[in-house]
């Protein structure tokens, strides 16, 4: 469904990443481990549009994508929850969430569904954003994508700075969400937790991909090298 082909991403002189080849299939989770500064969040800002590629590195259902804006792979059906969540702090949790639903693609998801799903947000959603906790924070983030009816959605560090138990909280969410025929890559700091939820995982190092494979097969000796890319 989703695909990368040799994948390269700049900023300015300096290259990101190096020729990477993914793909996730229909209803698939993949996870995407790799030390700070692998590439994991450049890769999922230039699958979204937000970094320029080549139209052929990336591919949408066989189509190529690489050169279509932000706004419009959103409206494919490709949503990303980015690092540190980036709500609008100046709108209320329910503004915020219904930014998700501008590329008005039809679905389950609406704001009903996103305040069953984390009802914690429906007490909360005339509120400004920033008076959340992180953990809420999150959720509105999570929110925001489904509010978009993706067919797959990026979790770029979808537990960072969290407390645990909100971190659990998020995890048990998780399988409600995917249930609906979604697909999702995760990248996440806890290898075990990443490779307990993906069907399988793409290891990068310095802007290549070291090793892929199943989650379940998954060496922990064999990752922990190709993490540091040794
Ligand atoms: N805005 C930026 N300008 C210049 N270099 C950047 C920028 N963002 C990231 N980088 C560099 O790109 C590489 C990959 O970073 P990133 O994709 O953020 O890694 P990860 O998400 O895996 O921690 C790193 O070397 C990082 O320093
Ligand atoms: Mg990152």
């Amino acid at each position: 469904m989703l695909e990368t082909r040799n994948l390269a991403s700049y900023y300015g002189d300096f290259q990101a990443l190096f020729g990477i080849d993914m793909y996730v299939d229909h209803n698939e989770v993949v996870a995407l481990i790799g030390a700070n500064g692998a590439g994991k969040t450049t890769a999922m800002r230039t699958i979204t549009g937000l970094l320029p590629c080549e139209n052929d590195m990336v591919l949408w259902n066989n189509k190529p994508i690489g050169k279509i804006r932000a706004d419009q792979v959103a409206k494919l059906g490709i949503a990303m929850v980015p690092e540190w969540r980036q709500l609008f702090p100046s709108l209320s949790v329910e503004e915020n969430l219904k930014i998700g639903a501008q590329s008005k693609r039809s679905g389950i998801w609406n704001l009903n569904k996103v305040y069953e799903l984390f009802p914690i947000l429906g007490q909360r959603r005339a509120q400004g954003s920033t008076t959340l906790s992180g953990g809420q924070q999150q959720m509105v983030a999570i929110g925001r994508a489904l509010m978009a009816n993706p067919d797959i959605i990026l979790f770029d560090e979808i537990s960072l700075g969290l407390a645990p138990i909100v971190i659990n909280q998020i995890y048990d969410a998780l399988p409600d969400i995917i249930s609906n025929g979604l697909s999702a890559v995760i990248v996440e700091q806890d290898l075990n937790r990443a490779l307990k939820i993906a069907d399988r995982y793409y290891c990068l190092s310095e802007g290549k991909v070291t090793l892929s494979g199943s989650a379940d097969t998954a060496s922990r000796a064999e990752i922990s090298q190709a993490y540091f890319g040794i």
